[in-house]
């Protein structure tokens, strides 16, 4: 009996393919909505054009800095572009801490902090004369205007800095830059994690036209045909769109698959009621729904003798990666739940590894959903029987769990069966792919001159 009401709560997170074809048709709505000329602003998936219309010929070359915020690490880097063997990059950066508390400051306190890291970073790296050309890996919704005009529409994961919504981002950077009058950056590209990812794996692979995040957050972005692009001038040719999929369901459209733990999640974040499908997918809570999980089937009487423990109640103790650890292995599970001051015994440590599991392969075929809707859609654009496509990929979850990468790629295979789809796993990150848009960006300003 204890087994059956486990899977009570179990099976509110299992979805059925037929279900994962209706969320993926209702996103394929969503996403036509976002690219409409007003519709947008209200849209809960709000395809931001990127201006990034090219990926690189070869010809760039040149050093460039970059920075990269918005995932697990902040980082700024130093990139060299050698046009006669465009594919070796030469890079160099460094991780800079961002405390918590300045996550939920004044934003004009980040930026101090940015700019005081790309100073030390130049000053150690011999750089500090030069004005380099920089790209800003911002992973974050951004209403562009041009490459290097970039509007914050709302932060989302864990930062909430005052006075940075609806604020130009790079005027942001250059005036924290210049208050401190010791050095200085040349033209600025603002890009999104996912664009610097596709842009960096699209050194591998000519035909990666799609990039995908699954980490602290989750989103997408793809070459979407100039015609579709209805707040973008002009018709010919393609430009990369920001699909911001984390989004999705925010208009309550995802309610009959949201759990009681997926709710609760939404309310005790910072953000409620914002980035719905990001929430019941990425880093930043799967981990506390597992948590949440836990802590109701141990209340009733399902696990640990009814016996919860003052870890186990505390938000954000239960972090995500014990997930890909508990799934690893059962010996890893009885360690972590010792350490989260349980007493288990072999059953319960089972049923928080099938918990893990469950949670977890939701997510992946909750992501591969999303994925399906965003390469048939392609297809569609290009009229074509079957696509072949790559998708450019990066983020802890994506990396780090040991069966999410498989279980995703399985899925989306069902889903989109008309699509040959390869994944690349991006090699260090999207800052090279920063710098490779800047560095198109420099080059085309040189041809038009
Ligand atoms: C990294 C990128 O490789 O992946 C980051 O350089 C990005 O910009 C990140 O945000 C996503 O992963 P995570 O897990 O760090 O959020
Ligand atoms: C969040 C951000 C988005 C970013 C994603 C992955 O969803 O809004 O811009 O790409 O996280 O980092």
């Amino acid at each position: 009996a204890a087994r059956g009401n486990v899977q009570r709560y179990l099976e509110r997170f299992h979805l059925s393919l037929e279900r994962l074809q209706d969320v993926s048709a209702r996103l394929k709505k969503d996403l036509v909505r976002g690219l409409g000329k007003h519709s947008h602003q209200r849209a809960p998936v709000k395809m931001l054009p990127t201006f990034v219309r090219a990926t690189p010929d070869g010809t760039e070359n040149g050093d460039f800095l970059a920075l990269d915020l918005g995932g697990t690490n902040f980082r700024v880097l130093h990139v060299r572009v050698v046009e006669e063997e465009q594919r070796v990059l030469k890079m160099d950066s460094q991780i800079c801490a961002i405390p918590q508390e300045m996550m939920l400051g004044p934003g004009e306190e980040l930026f101090n902090h940015i700019a005081a890291c790309l100073g030390d970073f130049l000053v150690s790296r011999g750089l500090k004369g030069q004005t380099l050309p920089l790209g800003f890996t911002f992973s974050f919704p951004c209403e562009q205007k041009e490459i290097d005009k970039s509007i914050l529409i709302r932060w989302t994961k864990g930062f909430r800095c005052s006075g940075v919504e609806g604020q130009d981002v790079v005027k942001l950077l250059r005036e924290a830059i210049h208050r401190r009058r010791d050095y200085d950056i040349g033209s600025v590209a603002m890009v999104n994690d996912t664009v610097g990812t596709m842009m960096s794996c699209g050194y591998r692979d000519r035909s990666c036209e799609i990039g995908m995040i699954i980490g602290t957050g989750t989103n997408a972005c793809y070459m979407e045909e100039m015609r579709n692009v209805k707040r973008v001038e002009g018709e010919d040719g393609r430009m990369c769109v920001n699909t911001e999929w984390g989004g999705f369901g925010d208009d309550g459209s995802l309610k009959d698959i949201q759990t009681e733990f997926d709710v609760m999640v939404d309310q005790m974040s910072i953000n409620t009621g914002v980035h719905t499908f990001e929430k019941m997918i990425s880093g930043m809570y799967l981990g506390e729904i597992v948590r949440l999980l836990l802590v109701k089937l141990t209340e009733d009487k399902l696990l640990f003798d009814g016996q919860t423990s003052e870890t186990l109640l505390t938000p954000g103790k239960f972090e995500t990666k014990f997930i890909s650890e508990i799934e690893d292995g059962l010996e890893n599970a009885q360690n972590i739940l010792t350490e989260l001051g349980l007493k288990w015994d072999d059953v319960d440590s089972r049923v928080v590894r099938l918990c893990c599991d469950t949670v977890s392969s939701r997510s992946a075929r909750l992501c591969a959903a999303a994925l399906a809707t965003v390469v048939n859609r392609i297809r569609t654009n290009r009229n074509v029987d079957r696509l072949k496509t790559t998708v450019g990929v990066d983020g802890t979850v994506y990396r780090k769990h040991p069966n999410f990468s498989e279980e995703l790629q399985a899925t989306v295979r069902l889903l989109a069966p008309k699509c040959d789809i390869t994944f690349l796993v991006s090699e260090d990150g999207s800052g090279k792919g920063a710098a490779m848009v800047t560095a198109v960006a420099q080059r085309l300003a040189l041809q038009s001159r």
